[in-house]
């Protein structure tokens, strides 16, 4: 994973970079560093395990020569090799001429770094990417031409890349990409590259990605080639709109900002797409054919968002759906007449990149994602928004809504483009999904008002369940994994009705049960028999709920408005245990390898 920049710009590199990387610590956060040339025509390396910001105080003490306007910077979450700052980017070969940034993974490093080993080279960290730089350093003995080197070095290379290399001796700068993306960008600044154009939108107006198997060269221009031959540069791509990529990196609490935002981002996605729901247009301009049944396929929280669109699409139209862990998507079979659904928040994500690569030819793929120039969102056949606006924390809350909100929107449009539900009905529905800004607003208030003495009773807690029936059980799912990643508590999810089939097992005195209680008749039972054990009940629902949120049975979308107080359980924890709910430990915003 990680995430790279590089500047060749007319200003002293390490504002930009340090700006940049702030922006792309949603990609990791074990460490950070960045390279600069220096005036001497060496390269200045600051490296640290502290959040990216800290390196500001280090270049702040560099008593060297002036730092340039070139660089390169990473930000890593870590693969191989532990958390050090020697395992931290920017690596550099034998002689410390060569400054490398990378983001992917390389499968032959082993193999890479014995021949390199053997052929003298002595290696300072334990990471894979180190290789990189012996590469270049040898293809440099023969010529010193660092476009040239590098796209040898590229050549043995197999797993995947996005990378920078900058050559302190003649001060040159060169980049590569295959299977991790990197984008380049000219602007009156300078020029830029990145993983992200998150990084860089403030000083340019317009990119160029690059594609699998591209080294580029960046001069005062960009020198364009792949495979060793010269190429032309690829159209450019606008910027989007600021408020899409310009992230509140100042913000000290982006999760907390982000679950008060839901009401609002519900607001505006409703006003950006409901008029097109009843009516099928947001279905027919997709121009995808016309389909008997959904395959979803995704991970984390965006599955358990598919998970509700899924059964929308089996309880408003009667058509079969089914959920595919990306991870896992290769074997699964795929019959004719099916949608694939592919949603990712990041559209990064490796495990469903790695699926569309694999999925059977001919197929249609709908991605729904939250940037729509993603590396996802351009390579299938048609692209929707969940338009939720930039989301730092690591755990996805307004994007669950917003993704939730607008694939529900889009089985009711297509069913309505089918014929297979009549237009009034379709604006029954609509009428439904307006409320739920509102709906959203009173569980949030609700929660705050409830929840504060719950989290304290639960603090000491080891585990949790969490229970649902029907539309619930995605919801009950999303909670779970909420409290797991950012409070470090066990959380299993189940359909309540499956609880005495083993998990009854977990349960003994105080065990916190949190059931999603949308008055389903069954769930009393199930309740009765966690109290029997002692079992902590906390649940979330209808009226007499420990906490209440306002659910309409008939709704598309399920119970939407109890995943409000399932975040803010999961949040008023972790601040209460004093874990950053920002960024969790051993995760990452974004999980770019498979
Ligand atoms: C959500 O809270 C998690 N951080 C994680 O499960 C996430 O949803 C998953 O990695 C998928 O990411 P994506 O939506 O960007 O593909």
């Amino acid at each position: 994973m990680c995430g790279i920049i590089a500047c060749r710009a007319f200003e002293p590199a390490p504002g930009y970079l340090v700006a940049g990387l702030k922006r792309l610590e949603y990609r990791g956060y074990d460490s950070a560093g960045i390279a600069v040339s220096a005036a001497d025509g060496t390269t200045a390396v600051f490296r640290t395990i502290s959040r990216v910001d800290s390196l500001t105080g280090l270049v702040e003490d560099w008593d060297g020569p002036l730092l340039a306007g070139t660089g390169i910077g990473h930000t890593r979450w870590a693969t191989h090799g532990g958390v050090s700052v020697q395992n931290a980017h920017p690596h550099q070969d034998c002689e410390g001429r060569l400054s490398v940034v990378h983001n992917g993974i390389l499968d032959n490093a082993d193999r890479l770094r014995a021949e390199l080993v053997h052929a003298g080279h002595r290696f300072s960290s334990e990471v894979d990417s180190e290789v990189i730089c012996h590469l270049v350093e040898d293809r440099l003995l023969d010529s010193d031409d660092l476009l040239g080197a590098v796209s040898d070095a590229v050549a043995q290379l197999t797993g995947s890349w996005a990378l920078v290399v900058l050559d302190a001796r003649t001060g040159r700068m060169v980049a590569a990409a295959h299977r991790s993306p990197l984008l380049a960008a000219r602007s009156a600044a300078g020029i830029f590259l990145a993983s992200d154009i998150s990084a860089i939108g403030d000083w340019v107006d317009e990119f160029h990605i690059l594609a699998d198997g591209d080294v580029v060269e960046v001069t005062n221009d960009l020198v364009w080639t792949n495979s060793g031959i010269p190429a032309v540069v690829p159209a450019p791509i606008p910027r989007p709109p600021r408020p899409h990529f310009s992230l509140t990196v100042e913000a000290d609490d982006h999760m907390a900002a982000e679950i008060r935002e839901q009401p609002e981002a519900a607001a505006r996605l409703l006003e950006e797409v409901g008029g097109r729901i009843a009516t099928g247009e947001l279905w027919n301009d997709l121009g995808l054919p016309r389909f008997d049944r959904m395959r979803v396929v995704a991970c984390g929280t965006s599955l358990n968002a598919g998970e509700v669109i899924g059964s929308a699409l089996s309880r408003l139209g009667g058509l079969g759906h089914s959920s595919v862990v990306a991870s896992e998507a290769a074997g699964s079979v795929v019959e004719p007449g099916t949608l694939t659904v592919m949603i990712s928040q990041s559209g990064e994500t490796a495990d469903v990149l790695r699926a569309l690569e694999e999925g059977p030819e001919g197929s249609p793929v709908l991605a729904l994602v939250n940037n729509v120039h993603s590396t996802l969102g351009r390579k299938v056949d048609a692209v929707l928004s969940c338009a939720a606006g930039p989301e730092i924390g690591v755990a996805a809350t307004k994007t669950f809504v917003c993704q939730v909100i607008v694939g529900t929107g889009l089985v009711i449009s297509s069913l309505v483009a089918s014929g297979r539900m009549d237009v009034a009905r379709a604006h029954r529905l609509v009428n439904d999904l307006y409320l739920i800004p509102e709906q959203l607003a009173e569980a949030a208030a609700a929660a705050r008002a409830l929840l504060p003495p719950l989290v304290e009773e639960v603090r000491g807690a080891k585990g949790f369940l969490f229970l649902g029936r029907g539309a619930g059980v995605a919801y009950a799912a999303e909670g779970a994994l909420k409290l797991k990643e950012i409070t470090y508590r066990w959380a299993e999810a189940y359909p309540a009705g499956e609880l005495k089939h083993g998990p009854l097992a977990l349960v003994e005195e105080g065990t916190p049960v949190i059931v999603i209680d949308d008055d389903d008749h069954r769930l009393a039972g199930n309740i009765a028999e966690v109290r029997a054990r002692g079992g902590r009940i906390i649940t979330i629902g209808r009226l007499g709920s420990s906490v209440e949120v306002p659910l309409s049975l008939a709704a598309p979308c399920g119970p939407l408005a109890a995943v409000v107080p399932l975040q803010m359980l999961a949040l008023g924890l972790a601040v209460e245990l004093g874990f950053d709910a920002d960024k969790p430990r051993n995760l990452a915003k974004s999980v770019t390898v498979d």
